[in-house]
């Protein structure tokens, strides 16, 4: 099987999802068709059986070794209504890694048991790493990158992407949207990754609130630059909410680098409260990849622009969608 060694396709199929990068808007579009058409399937008894019957006798592995709750049981709850049955390795400390074993060894040894490995790891390209294994050494297997170190989540911007999608369906598309996004986007792979699929319509004006400690990188900054019709960056996020058609806010990512402290008053400078909320478009949508802190306070989730817990619904039938595609069974999701 000649696997394009750049993007991990085969005649326009994913083999494996390691970056964001692989989603081109056609494919991501495609795969929204097919994760729509799985939760309408899934409203009726038959439907649901049906879905069901998708993937029976394939086996999934969540190798999870860094903290997850939403990702780890959307994929979960995803391989579950296709059919398939799934493992889950959850920590190095109890996995074989402990007496020394390399961690590609560990996933050589899922691969004799597994069709597909999902893997969160801490470390960005890991993922890639598996892949490549997996390609020369003629292992069919599949791996799909669950969240990788600071670097890179393609599963949260396909989510993040199908709910602006199923959003502006009806008012014009993403094209010509307006999009904040705030928050750490040094270290905050949700807005890193979303920002590159962002980058794949027409017309997008991108503006940026985050602390001074945790600006937008160079590398996504000069992407944008080329990408987007404007951009426009601030500390604070008095200055853009008014003209957002979406907010996406992010929590500082404290875990990573804990010499890089972001004082509260820089969070304070940059979170949601009723008071700047009700400067926002009466259309505008509001969505978090979560966990939230203190950016979002709970009273907001009654605002009828509040998107982050249908985010999190929406991600599982993107879920899916991605793995019904990877695994083949997506034509027949589509004609049931
Ligand atoms: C994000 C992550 O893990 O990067 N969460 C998620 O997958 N839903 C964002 C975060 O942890 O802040």
């Amino acid at each position: 099987m000649a696997v394009d060694q750049e993007d991990f396709t085969y005649r326009g199929r994913l083999v494996h999802l390691v970056h964001t990068r692989q989603f081109t808007r056609r494919l991501a579009e495609d795969i929204f068709d097919v994760a729509d058409r799985a939760r309408r399937l899934n409203t009726s008894r038959p439907g649901s059986a049906y879905l069901k019957e998708s993937l029976v006798g394939r086996l999934a592995l969540l190798y999870f070794v860094q903290p997850s709750t939403r990702t780890f049981l959307s994929f979960h709850a995803a391989a579950s209504l296709l059919g398939m049955s799934t493992a889950e390795v959850r920590s190095r400390e109890i996995s074989s890694e402990m007496k020394g074993e390399s961690a590609l060894d560990s996933v050589r040894t899922f691969a004799m048991y597994h069709d597909l490995i999902i893997i969160r790891y801490p470390e960005p390209g890991f993922s890639e790493q598996c892949a490549r294994f997996f390609l020369d050494n003629d292992l069919r297997r599949h791996v799909i990158n669950g969240g990788s170190g600071k670097d890179d989540h393609p599963t949260q911007a396909l989510l993040d992407l199908y709910t602006l999608h199923r959003e502006f369906y009806s008012r014009g598309g993403i094209d010509g949207k307006r999009i904040l996004l705030v928050g750490d986007l040094a270290r905050g792979r949700a807005a890193r990754s979303l920002l590159q699929l962002l980058a794949r319509y027409e017309g997008v004006r991108l503006d940026l609130v985050s602390p001074p400690q945790v600006k937008l990188g160079d590398d996504m900054m000069s992407l944008s630059r080329k990408a987007f019709e404007d951009v426009r960056e601030s500390e604070h996020i008095e200055d853009f909410l008014q003209d957002a058609d979406a907010v996406y806010m992010t929590r500082v990512q404290s875990e990573y680098d804990p010499h890089i402290e972001v004082p509260e008053s820089a969070i304070d400078s940059y979170g949601l409260t009723p008071a700047r909320v009700a400067t926002l478009k009466a259309d505008a949508v509001i969505m978090h990849p979560l966990p939230r802190r203190s950016e979002i306070p709970t009273i907001l989730d009654r605002d009828p622009r509040s998107r982050y817990w249908d985010q999190v619904e929406n991600g599982m039938w993107a879920r899916v969608a991605l793995i019904a595609h990877i695994l083949g069974s997506d034509s027949r999701i589509m004609s049931a």
